[in-house]
C-alpha cells in the first residue's frame, strides 16, 4: 500500500493543472493516508530533487487559479540539456524517486508527458498520467482538461471579431493554437460562427477559401471570418510533407534523421497566417486584418468543466494507485474515468476525424473548410 506519492505537471500549462494537483492531493491525504509531494518544473525538478511538500494548507485555495503551482517545462527524460550537454537522465530521476521513498509517480501532461512517463514506467518506476492539454489531441482520453476553457476563450475572440470585421467589411483572420491538431480552431469556430475554419486536418486551397468570401460578398456579406489553426497547411505542402513521411518510414539511421530534419524545416515554412491574410486580401480585394490568440488561450482560471474532468480525473490516479494498477493514463470518458495502459497512448495523436459531427454540422451550414468538397 502507497504511503507516500509525487506529483509532477509536464508540458504546456493548462488551466486545471491545480484542480487536479488538488485533487489527487486530497484524495490521497483523506481517503488513504498518504503524503504527498510536487516536483518543481516537470521532470527537470524530479531529475534536481526540487520538491515541495503538498499538505492540504499547499493544497487549499488553488482549485481556481491558472497555470500549475508546481510550475512545468518541456524536458525529454532520455535527452535533457545538462550543463550544454543532451543526456538521457532516467536512472538519476529514478534514484530521486527512490530517495523519496515514493511508491507512484502520476505526472500531468500531453502528448510528450505521455512518452516521457512510459520511459520511466519502462525503467521501472510505477508512474500514472493524466490528460492536460489545451489542443484535446491526447490519445485515448475523449477529453483533456484545459481544452474546454480555452475553447471558451477563442470562441468569445471568434465572437468579438464580428463586430469590428462587419463594420469594417473586411476579412479578419483569427490563428488559434492546438499544435498540429484542428479541435480547438473547430470548436471555437463553430461556436463563433466563424465563415471559414483551416485545420490541419483538412488541407486547404487558398482559391478555395477567396472564392467562398468572394461569393459572400457576392450574397450581401461584406466582411468574413477565418479561423486558422496554428498547424494548418495548404493541399501542396500536405503532398510533399505526405511523400516525406513515406520516404521517413522507409528509411533508417543517418538518412531518416536527414529526412526528418527536411520535414520538419518544410513544416515549418509553411504559409504563415500573415501571409494568408495579404494572399486573400489581394485574391479577395477585401481588406483584411490578422488576430493571433497565442498564450492568452492558456492563461487565467479554469471553467467549471474543465474543474470538474480535473477533479473527477485526480481522484481516480488515487485510486489507481491504491489498486496498485500503473503504467496507465486516466482517460476521461463520458462522465467518469477509464485507465488505458501508456504503451497504447504514447506517440500517438487524436486527430479530428474529417467526418467528424462538428465538421458535417459547420458543412451544412456552408462553412467552408478550404478544400473541395
Ligand atoms: O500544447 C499546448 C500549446 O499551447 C500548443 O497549442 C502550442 O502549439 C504550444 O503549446 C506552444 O508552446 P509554447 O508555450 O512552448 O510556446
Amino acid at each position: 500500500m502507497a504511503q507516500s506519492i509525487g506529483i509532477l505537471t509536464a508540458g504546456g500549462d493548462s488551466p486545471g493543472l491545480n484542480a487536479a494537483i488538488r485533487a489527487i492531493g486530497k484524495s490521497a491525504i483523506r481517503s488513504h493516508g498518504w503524503s504527498v509531494i510536487g516536483f518543481r518544473d516537470g521532470f527537470r525538478g524530479l531529475m534536481q530533487n526540487r520538491s515541495i511538500r503538498l499538505d492540504s494548507d499547499a493544497l487549499s485555495g488553488i482549485l481556481t487559479q491558472g497555470g500549475t503551482v508546481l510550475g512545468t517545462g518541456r524536458d525529454k527524460v532520455h535527452r535533457m540539456d545538462v550543463g550544454g550537454e543532451i543526456m538521457d537522465m532516467t536512472g538519476v530521476m529514478k534514484e530521486t524517486f527512490g530517495a523519496h521513498n515514493l511508491s507512484a509517480l502520476v505526472c500531468l501532461g500531453g502528448g510528450g508527458t505521455q512518452k516521457n512517463a512510459l520511459r520511466l514506467h519502462e525503467a521501472g518506476m510505477p508512474v500514472i498520467t493524466l490528460p492536460k492539454t489545451i489542443d484535446n489531441d491526447v490519445y485515448g482520453t475523449d477529453r483533456s482538461f484545459g481544452f474546454d476553457t480555452a475553447l471558451e476563450i477563442a470562441t468569445e475572440a471568434v465572437d468579438r471579431l464580428h463586430s469590428t470585421a462587419h463594420s469594417h467589411h473586411r476579412i479578419i483572420v483569427v490563428e488559434i493554437m492546438g499544435h498540429n491538431a484542428g479541435w480547438l480552431t473547430l470548436g471555437s469556430g463553430l461556436g463563433g460562427g466563424a465563415d471559414v475554419i483551416l485545420i490541419p486536418e483538412i488541407p486547404y486551397s487558398i482559391d478555395e477559401v477567396a472564392s467562398a468570401i468572394i461569393e459572400r460578398r457576392s450574397s450581401g456579406s461584406t466582411f468574413s471570418i477565418v479561423a486558422v489553426a496554428e498547424g494548418a497547411i495548404d493541399v501542396d505542402l500536405a503532398g510533399q510533407l505526405a511523400e516525406l513521411r513515406a520516404q521517413i518510414d522507409g528509411a533508417t539511421g543517418s538518412e531518416r534523421s536527414s529526412l526528418r530534419r527536411r520535414f520538419k524545416a518544410l513544416f515549418a515554412n509553411r504559409r504563415n497566417t500573415v501571409e494568408l491574410a495579404r494572399q486573400l486580401e489581394e485574391l479577395t480585394g477585401l481588406e483584411s486584418r490578422v488576430t493571433i490568440l497565442g498564450h492568452v488561450q492558456r492563461g487565467g482560471t479554469p471553467s467549471p468543466a474543465d474543474r470538474i474532468l480535473a477533479t473527477t480525473l485526480g481522484v481516480s490516479a488515487t485510486d489507481s494507485i491504491a489498486a496498485e494498477l500503473f503504467g496507465v493514463m486516466i482517460a476521461s470518458r463520458g462522465d467518469g474515468a477509464e485507465s488505458i495502459p501508456l504503451k497504447k497512448v504514447a506517440g500517438r495523436r487524436k486527430m479530428v476525424p474529417v467526418d467528424h459531427p462538428w465538421i458535417v454540422s459547420a458543412r451544412s451550414l456552408d462553412v467552408c473548410f478550404g478544400d473541395t468538397p
